[in-house]
């Protein structure tokens, strides 16, 4: 194939589902394949943030909330997204973060997390794939975590479903590869995003934790949403044709594994 190099990553005439569009990593990925030509469904459990992503998008921006830990709702997303043009690309970047100490993890934590982090990927994965098998093509691309590679006190339970979301990735590469279908995923390290410095964060108190972490990254740098973006466009579009299973590390090298 002899392509242009930045002709490979442009995704015109394709839909793409993005789950947790309506801040942060999810938000910039919307922006990022609009910009490469996709059509976007801006996909949340807060609606207006989703409608703001799609605002920002413009012409090719559309807005379906959904709750991705309640599998019905993941459904729902699939059948409205799918009344707009075939589904061709599914991100799923919903996730919440939590930090808690094992024996102070609660019921109700443990269920949110791996509902949201993990069970939601899962249905993700399997909506998206249910249509796309028949089509014989499609990519996927699960936003998992540094976490997964790390082990960190206190985030055990976020860190054990981004291990899953890793396996799936895996699993999934190699079950749906022969229907056309790539699979892979990204792990951000250190991103700043509303999850990691919240607004109500001081300035000092932002320059603290963005130096904190720099610290552990040989570039001495934290990621902002853009990095995460061009790493999902690339597994997206046919610059990643030849690469399914993977799960791309875009971390500063914080980790190697
Ligand atoms: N920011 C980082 O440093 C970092 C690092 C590693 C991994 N991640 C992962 O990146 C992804 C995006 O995180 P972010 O940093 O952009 O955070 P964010 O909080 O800005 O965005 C998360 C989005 O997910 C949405 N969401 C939460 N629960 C949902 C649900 N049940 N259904 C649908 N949407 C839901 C939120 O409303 C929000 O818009 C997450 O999966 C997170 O685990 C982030």
């Amino acid at each position: 194939m002899t392509v242009e190099p930045w002709a490979s990553q442009r995704l015109d005439g394709k839909l793409a589902v993005i789950t947790g569009a309506g801040s942060g990593i999810g938000r910039e990925v919307a922006l990022f394949f609009a910009a490469a030509g996709a059509q976007v469904v801006a996909s949340d459990i807060d609606g207006n943030a989703a409608r703001e992503t799609a605002a920002l998008v413009g012409a090719a921006g559309h807005v379906v909330p959904a709750d991705v830990s309640d599998r019905l709702s993941i459904e729902r997303l699939a059948d409205a997204a799918e009344a707009i043009a075939p589904i061709a690309l599914w991100v799923n970047v919903a996730g919440v973060g939590a930090a808690a100490s094992l024996c102070d993890v609660t019921p109700d934590l443990y269920d949110r997390v791996t509902r949201i982090n993990m069970d939601g990927v899962f249905w993700g994965c399997a909506a998206a794939a249910r249509r796309m098998i028949p089509r014989k093509g499609g990519a996927i691309i699960n936003i998992s975590s540094n976490a997964a590679d790390q082990p960190i006190p206190t985030l055990s339970v976020y860190a054990m479903t981004k291990a899953a979301v890793n396996m799936l990735t895996r699993s999934l590469a190699a079950e749906l590869g022969p229907h056309g279908i790539r699979v892979n995923g990204v792990a951000p390290g250190f991103t700043l995003t509303g999850m990691t410095a919240p607004d109500r964060l001081t300035d000092e108190e932002r320059a603290a934790l963005i130096a904190r972490n720099a610290a552990r990254s040989p570039l001495g740098a934290v990621g902002e949403p853009c990095d995460i973006a061009q790493a999902v466009l690339y597994l997206a579009s046919d610059a990643g044709r030849f690469v399914t299973g993977q799960t791309l590390r875009v971390n500063g090298g914080v980790a190697m594994p």
